[in-house]
């Protein structure tokens, strides 16, 4: 995987910058693009397909004109030839008050059957800096779950990041269906 190294200074894109998929080789994906006309590192492309999109990420720049870029849904479908257009940025997800309690998917779109979200909602880059030491939250703030056994035994930290790691089958999903319910009723979001 590459690094980046720099903020991306977005290049005011023109036209739409569209590649053409040589390679599928499951999740990954070759695309071929004009001589210097490549996507930055980290940058979405979306294969567009019926029904559906696909967005995939780019993460090696590997000569040809091609870049290597892996995709956040299957790629069911994806062909050599299939135009994929550059959005000229990293994915993005809502942030703010319209993400507020919502279970959005690594796309940024939401998966917890409620309300769509605005598509004005302010969305932020997946890839950033992170924030600096003195702009952080010195408090501890537990974020509640309404799991008993969770809030007791393996509490959140408001912002923090959660993992949850485990076979197949054993109840990742029930555990936070369990909790997405357990929020409905309790209405408890993250600050
Ligand atoms: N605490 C539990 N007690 C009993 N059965 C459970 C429990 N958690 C999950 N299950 C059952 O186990 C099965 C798999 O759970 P699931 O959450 O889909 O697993 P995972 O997402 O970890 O693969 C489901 O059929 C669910 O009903
Ligand atoms: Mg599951």
């Amino acid at each position: 995987m590459a690094t980046k190294t720099k903020e991306a200074p977005k290049k005011a894109a023109a036209a739409t910058n569209t590649g053409r998929v040589v390679q599928v080789i499951g999740p990954v994906l070759d695309v071929e693009f004009e001589p210097e006309q490549l996507p930055e590192l980290y940058n979405a492309l979306v294969v567009e397909l019926e029904g559906r999109r696909v967005v995939v990420e780019v993460q090696q720049h590997i000569g040809r004109n091609q870049i290597r870029a892996v995709a956040m849904s299957p790629t069911d479908g994806v062909v050599r030839g299939m135009s994929a257009i550059d959005t000229g940025q990293p994915i993005t997800v809502p942030v703010g008050k319209p993400a507020l309690g919502r279970i959005l998917n690594v796309v940024g779109e939401p998966v917890d059957e409620g309300a769509p979200i605005p598509p004005d909602a302010e969305r932020w880059p997946i890839h950033r800096e992170p924030p600096k030491f003195v702009d952080l939250e010195p408090k501890t703030q537990v974020f509640e779950t309404g799991i008993k056994v969770i809030d007791l035994i393996a509490p959140f930290v408001k912002g923090g990041k959660i993992g949850l790691f485990g076979g197949a089958g054993v109840g990742k999903t029930v555990v936070i269906q369990v909790w997405s319910s357990a929020k409905r009723a309790f209405s408890t979001t993250s600050p």
